[in-house]
């Protein structure tokens, strides 16, 4: 059975014994983040003090997607997100922005807007939210997730209706808003050499021959035990080689529950690979987990079946994983 036992509000985290993520991330270069959430902040103690303890990069999980900044057309919701932004500067923390154009997490006013409507809308949420935030935003994913599996630009609802061209308009409409953030294209799946990378090198290099300001890719890195793809090095040095800068976004490896001891060591081996790959790369510099705590995981919440896919169990208690980062980071 898995435990899944919420790490109590008014107490403080046990100490994680060893150098924290940042401090290793720091000596070498590089930024170590996790996705965060406003009302975890907000509420538990112990959660907090991991966040500004670990990492040196936040993500919002959620707070800073379509549906949570502009519910409704023209009445923009920034509080959470605000706040997320708040807790990061005063821990001497970047942020990463996302995310302004996905398919997924829109209102419900959007996907029914024709297309002269839905292209104003669109370059609308990107300005004012880019405008916004501005200064105070070292990376944003622009555009997330744009090719399908089969390795086509995603359709529904933007490419159908504006044409390929939105992912264009999107990142020029960023780069006007907030000339300093570097603006990223982020998706899943691409870790690998695959057909769905391929088919993102080639529309990044179009891009930017055609003078698209596009300044990084995002490997979220959701994965499990079958472990990260053999070419991710091969593969992130491709992108690279287009001027490109990189990041590990979203990393987290879904164990089937309740995992096995062995499962649990060799989900450390996955992560470390994964952070050890982002190291053989100079271009990779950031590199985020999709949140760091079982007890606070979209795979735990969403994918019946999975879970335990974070560097802490349920009560903020080191797994092996969280070790084999440790060492993965280590000089
Ligand atoms: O806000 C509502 C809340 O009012 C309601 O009570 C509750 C009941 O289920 O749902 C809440 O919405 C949830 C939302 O997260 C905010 O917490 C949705 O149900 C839930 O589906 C949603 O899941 C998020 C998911 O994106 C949506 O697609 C996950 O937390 C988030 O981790 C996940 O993150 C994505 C990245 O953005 C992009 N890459 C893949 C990654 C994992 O799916």
């Amino acid at each position: 059975m898995a435990v899944y036992v919420e790490s109590r509000p008014g107490s403080e985290a046990q100490p994680l014994g060893g150098p924290p993520l940042r401090e290793l991330a720091t000596a070498d270069g590089r930024r170590v983040g996790t996705a965060v959430r406003a009302d975890a902040l907000a509420d538990d103690l112990a959660y907090r003090q991991i966040v500004a303890g670990q990492f040196s990069s936040v993500t919002p999980e959620n707070e800073m997607k379509w549906s949570h900044l502009q519910p409704e057309q023209g009445r923009f919701a920034y509080g959470p997100a605000d706040d997320i932004v708040a807790f990061a500067l005063e821990h001497g923390q970047v942020v990463r922005g996302h995310t302004l154009v996905w398919h997924n997490q829109l209102p419900g006013w959007v996907p029914g807007l024709g297309a002269r409507d839905l292209r104003a809308a669109m370059l609308e949420h990107v300005r004012r939210v880019a405008e916004h935030f501005k200064g105070r935003i070292a990376q944003w994913d622009v555009v997330n997730e744009a090719i399908t599996d089969a390795g086509r630009l995603r359709r529904r609802p933007f490419a159908e209706k504006l044409g390929p061209g939105y992912v264009a308009e999107a990142f020029r409409t960023a780069r006007r808003a907030d000339p300093r953030a570097k603006l990223f294209i982020n998706d899943y799946g691409i870790e690998g050499i695959n057909r769905k990378s391929d088919r993102l090198y080639a529309l990044v290099a179009e891009l930017k021959r055609a003078g698209v300001p596009v300044d990084g890719v995002g490997f979220q890195m959701h994965v499990n035990l079958e472990g990260v793809p053999e070419t991710f090095v091969a593969n992130l040095r491709r992108f690279a080689a287009l001027g490109l800068d990189l990041a590990v976004t979203e990393a987290d490896v879904a164990l089937r529950v309740p995992p096995s001891e062995e499962d649990l060591r060799a989900q450390g081996r996955v992560f470390a690979d994964a952070v050890r790959g982002c190291r053989a790369v100079p271009e990779c510099r950031s590199f985020t987990f999709w949140g760091f705590t079982d007890s606070r995981s979209w795979i735990s919440e969403t994918r019946p079946g999975f879970g335990a896919a974070t560097l802490l169990d349920e009560r903020l208690r080191p797994k092996p994983a969280y070790r084999a980062v440790q060492r993965a980071l280590g000089p």
